[in-house]
């Protein structure tokens, strides 16, 4: 039997989208009790989805394509066109294998020492000053990006760089001048990194034939074809930004140190930091939904489902979603004790497999670094918070609170 799928009334929600942020799913999904629903956003019809077996749904390749699915003015800013962000089938598991292939144990814990090493060297020459850990953060982190990727770099460039890179992710939902200073931004990283894998493959620049920029450079794609520079300078971009973009992350995990001091008294294992950090990306919001589009009319659970409807998945709102998680609002990291893992139901970086879906590339990445980080701000630092308002605005994309989270007095510990 076939039902219809509840309907958001009026002829656009891209308003309301703006004004609810990470809660418009789920006030919609609560009022029409339906975990599936449809509305209308940017003048499109579009399905709306959050849950478990819905986000399971959302990452059957048979069912969805990422074909098309990213508005233009988020791909302009955001993802850049021709990445592996909208590749499908053979061509999206071969270009996907280009990054997985960087998360070895080696490359992970050399990021890690990476961003020991920055942190270090940041609180030695900020001791005597507050530091702003999400300015901090995205400074170390675009440092760490470059060196980690081999990009050849000057120290004095690194603010730019970080301007950059951060105008991507910051400013990619706005509208006005901040997105045109993000395409600007993105324009201008494009052409500087594109420049660069020119002369790696004219043998003009010097990098080591281990780095991943060499490795991007000489990529070959299934025709055996180099890829076409462009989108070549598109994909270390996909390192590049959202490595900065982990910034977002460590200034929710400062705010979380300071908001549960009791959840930082009980840090005693690896395990249990490993579990802060879990509830972190759990918590807080970040990326909001991931976007597909329909491969051919389907049917499930009674619903139809249309060749080319936009559909989304509710990333923050199955990560809030009652049904997985006991009393989801509050911070609980002991909840990943008895977590009972599946590609689904935890899901701030996407859901699914990370080689044949859309998973994100750099999620063990995130973990570490966010690991690294909490330890030495624990272990390895004495500091104080200031005075400053911490609040952050549930639609605001990056959520990051007002003043960016501030400290001082700032000692490594001997
Ligand atoms: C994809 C989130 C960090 C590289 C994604 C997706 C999300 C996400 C939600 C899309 C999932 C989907 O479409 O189904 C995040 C968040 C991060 C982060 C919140 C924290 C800062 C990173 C890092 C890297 C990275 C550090 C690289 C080192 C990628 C790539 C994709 C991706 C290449 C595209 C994967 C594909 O289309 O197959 N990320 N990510 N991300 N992410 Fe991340």
């Amino acid at each position: 039997s076939e039902t219809h799928m509840p309907k958001d009334k009026g002829l656009d929600h891209t308003l309301k989208l703006l004004d609810e942020g990470y809660r418009f799913v789920t006030n919609r999904s609560d009022k029409f009790e339906s975990r599936i629903f449809e509305t209308r956003l940017l003048g499109e019809k579009t399905i709306c989805m959050v849950g478990e077996k819905e986000a399971e749904l959302f990452y059957d390749n048979t069912r969805f394509s990422r074909k098309d699915a990213t508005p233009g003015r988020i791909q302009k800013t955001l993802f850049g066109e021709g990445g592996v962000q909208g590749l499908d089938g053979a061509e999206h598991h071969h270009r996907k294998a280009m990054f997985m292939s960087l998360m070895t144990k080696a490359g992970l814990e050399e990021m890690s020492a990476i961003i020991r090493e920055e942190w270090e060297r940041e609180i030695k020459q900020h001791s005597n000053t507050e530091i702003q850990i999400y300015q901090a953060a995205k400074h170390i982190l675009t440092q760490a990006a470059l060196r980690w990727t081999g990009v050849p770099y000057q120290e004095a460039d690194v603010p730019e760089w970080a301007d950059q890179l951060s105008d991507m992710f910051e400013e990619a939902g706005t509208v006005g001048w901040n997105h045109w200073q993000a395409r600007s931004s993105r324009a201008k990283a494009e052409e500087r990194i594109a420049g660069l894998l020119e002369r790696i493959r004219k043998k003009s620049a010097e990098v080591s034939k281990d780095s991943p920029v060499y490795h991007f450079a000489m990529h070959r794609d299934l025709d055996g074809e180099l890829l076409d520079v462009q989108i070549a300078a598109v994909e270390l971009l996909n390192l590049l930004r959202p490595i900065t973009a982990i910034a977002v992350y460590i200034d929710f995990v400062l705010l979380a140190v300071y908001d549960y001091p009791e959840e930082v008294e009980k840090l005693a294992s690896e395990e249990d930091i490993q579990h802060f950090i879990q509830e972190v990306r759990r918590f807080y919001p970040f990326f909001p939904v991931a976007p597909a589009r329909v491969k051919e009319d389907f049917n499930w659970n009674g619903y139809t489902f249309e060749e080319g409807t936009l559909t989304l998945l509710d990333l923050y709102g199955t990560n809030h979603d009652p049904d997985i998680w006991d009393r989801p609002d509050s911070f609980q990291p002991e909840r990943f004790q008895a977590w009972k893992e599946s590609p689904f139901n935890f899901i701030p970086q996407g859901g699914g497999e990370f080689n044949i879906g859309h998973r994100c590339a750099g999620e063990w990445m995130t973990i570490d670094v966010l690991k690294t980080t909490l330890d030495f701000f624990v272990n390895n630092l004495s500091f104080e918070f200031t005075e400053q308002d911490l609040s952050y605005e549930m639609n605001d994309i990056p959520p990051v609170p007002k003043s960016g989270v501030i400290i001082k007095e700032a000692q490594l510990k001997k």
